[in-house]
């Protein structure tokens, strides 16, 4: 089940709400990544607080690990993890194309070696299904394959020759089409009670977006995703891309642009009609010590700020700014106490949760266009 509702737009930009089995989502939103059935150094009871709406999971690795048995005993992932509220799944496609050569790819599926025990395992659309629907994620996401911009996962020359061509991508793009509509059977014969999303794929190849865009929306399905950026791709091809076809995706649709980006990149996702998005960066780089600010990014392992008794942000609601100083940060990094990523973690979180939350505030009094200038204007600043 899933309900979209548009409520406003400005320009591209939309104002929306989401409605899933597990509750109502606010669109334009940032989904944090709970890859392994936990957002990394994050209680659920914060996620709750920090106003997270929706998290993600990934069949891929629930599949490896605890597996399919545990997860059927709990009867999902969310009474397992503990997190009420919805859940995204991704399918697998993305993971085990990021296992490089140690997979082959068929038209029945993904054949590869477990990275956990070297057990041979094969991954195919129904299979993706079937794990998801174990998992109960309010939206499943279909089995693709993500097409790479190098070749070979860009080892060796990155030279002009080394870039995926139209003819790879195409032929890439139209298996991603066979494996939705294997998705779209299987999906319907679980009788899964949530909402599979589609996803466009076609590289860096407009036309091919298009064509993709065209057979998925001929499906009917209740969301649609763009798959197949941030795989190595300049940042002006990524943006390219995005202005091309997020505006052209189904309007009545939730639309969700995966694995993407800096704030920069959302807000000009939200001003290219995107709804949602989700990226490692906030948990990944707070545990390097790379933290959001409204005034640009803060590099905690900088010296200067060993005795430096500000917040990481002033402007700042969340838990960590409205309690420790950027020395006891940097402290808590220096000596590697466990606290510092997960307090590092909940600013970078709170960051983009409450960016979004601003987004939609700034969309509901229809000063998207002023927000955008402010926005860049603070983030230029720096701290
Ligand atoms: N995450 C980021 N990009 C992709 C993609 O193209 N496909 C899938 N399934 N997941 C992704
Ligand atoms: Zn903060």
């Amino acid at each position: 089940m899933l309900q979209f509702d548009l409520l406003k737009t400005e320009g591209h930009a939309r104002r929306g709400t989401l409605t899933l089995n597990h509750g109502v989502v606010q669109t334009p939103i940032f989904m944090p990544v709970g890859t392994y059935g936990t957002v990394k150094g994050v209680m659920p009871q914060s996620l709750h607080d920090m106003g997270a709406q929706i998290i993600l999971g990934n069949t891929f690795h629930l599949w490896m690990r605890p597996g399919l048995d545990v997860m059927q005993q709990f009867g999902g992932l969310h009474k397992f993890e503990n997190w009420h509220k919805p859940i995204l799944t991704d399918s697998g496609g993305f993971q085990v194309w990021s296992l490089g050569e140690m997979r082959k790819i068929s038209e029945e599926g993904v054949r590869f070696a477990s990275p956990v025990n070297g057990d041979k395992l094969f991954l195919t659309p129904e299979i993706s299904m079937q794990i998801q629907t174990i998992l109960n994620s309010d939206i499943v996401m279909q089995f693709d394959e993500c097409t790479p911009y190098w070749k070979n996962g860009g080892k060796g020359d990155k030279g002009q020759g080394n870039i995926t061509t139209e003819k790879e991508a195409r032929a890439s793009m139209e298996l991603s089409l066979r494996w939705a509509k294997r998705c779209q059977t299987e999906f319907d014969k679980l009788e899964n009670p949530n909402a599979l999303f589609g996803i466009v794929q076609g590289g860096m190849f407009e036309h091919l977006r298009e064509e993709s865009l065209a057979a998925l929306a001929d499906m009917d399905l209740p969301g649609y995703a763009v798959g197949g950026v941030s795989v190595g791709e300049p940042k002006d091809e990524m943006l390219r891309v995005m202005n091309h076809i997020g505006p052209k995706l189904p309007p009545h649709k939730p639309r969700y642009l995966m694995g993407v980006g800096t704030p920069e990149d959302l807000v000009a996702g939200v001003a290219a009609g995107i709804d949602m998005f989700d990226c490692v960066m906030p948990t990944r780089n707070a545990r390097n010590g790379h933290l959001f600010t409204r005034f640009g990014d803060l590099r905690l392992r900088n010296a200067r700020n060993k005795s430096d008794e500000r917040p990481i942000d002033m402007t700042c609601a969340c838990y960590t700014c409205r309690n420790f100083s950027r020395a006891y940060l940097h402290h808590l990094d220096r000596c590697g106490e466990m606290l510092g990523p997960m307090l590092t973690t909940i600013h970078n979180l709170h960051y983009y949760l409450n960016l979004m939350q601003e987004v939609r505030d700034a969309l509901d009094a229809g000063r998207f266009a002023e927000f955008q200038r402010q926005f860049a204007e603070d983030r230029a600043r720096g701290v």
